[in-house]
């Protein structure tokens, strides 16, 4: 996968989650980050559909995580803006679910320094109509990402 590249629209970031999901495996962070209405949930949403089938993957703005059961693993939606404060983290359940689940997670910043070291990055700016997505991950990321 290019470390950059332009998504330009909805149907297309849907697209670039259902590409992203098949290689996903348990203990896999995606960290989404990008300004409200960059399209972190869109493509969450690519991702979740295209391992769960065409289900409703509502927004966890409220509930701060929405988990999935794939089988045999669990894949767990994360939007920590809401968060208080970092610790939270750990009553959420969260640092279990980053060992054994897949787990996107919107907002990330909110838990700094809490995030695994192999953590995969993926950054959503505005672009015209549009949207650029840049990634930052380790060697085996780039690696894994090679036929996304
Ligand atoms: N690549 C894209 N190009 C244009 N519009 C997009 C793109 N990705 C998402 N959108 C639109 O942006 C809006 C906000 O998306 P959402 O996923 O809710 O953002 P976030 O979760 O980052 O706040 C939605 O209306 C969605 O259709
Ligand atoms: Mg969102």
């Amino acid at each position: 996968m290019q470390k950059n590249r332009r998504i330009e629209s909805e149907q297309a970031m849907l697209e670039f989650g259902q590409a992203l999901a098949p290689i996903l495996l348990p203990g896999d962070v995606l960290a989404l980050t990008g300004d409200l209405g960059a399209g972190k949930t869109t493509l969450s949403r690519g991702i979740i559909q295209k391992l769960c089938g065409d289900i409703e993957v509502p927004s966890p703005t409220y509930t701060l995580v929405q988990t999935y059961d794939l089988g045999e693993f669990e894949l767990w939606h994360c939007d920590l803006y809401r968060l208080k404060h970092a610790l939270e983290v750990e009553e959420l359940g969260l640092f279990d679910a980053m060992e054994d689940a897949v787990c996107l997670i919107e907002w990330p910043e909110r838990m700094e320094g809490l995030l695994p070291d192999n953590a995969l990055t993926i950054r959503i700016g505005f672009d015209g109509n549009g949207r650029r997505i840049t990634w930052q991950g380790n060697a085996i990321w780039q690696e894994r990402l090679n036929d996304v």
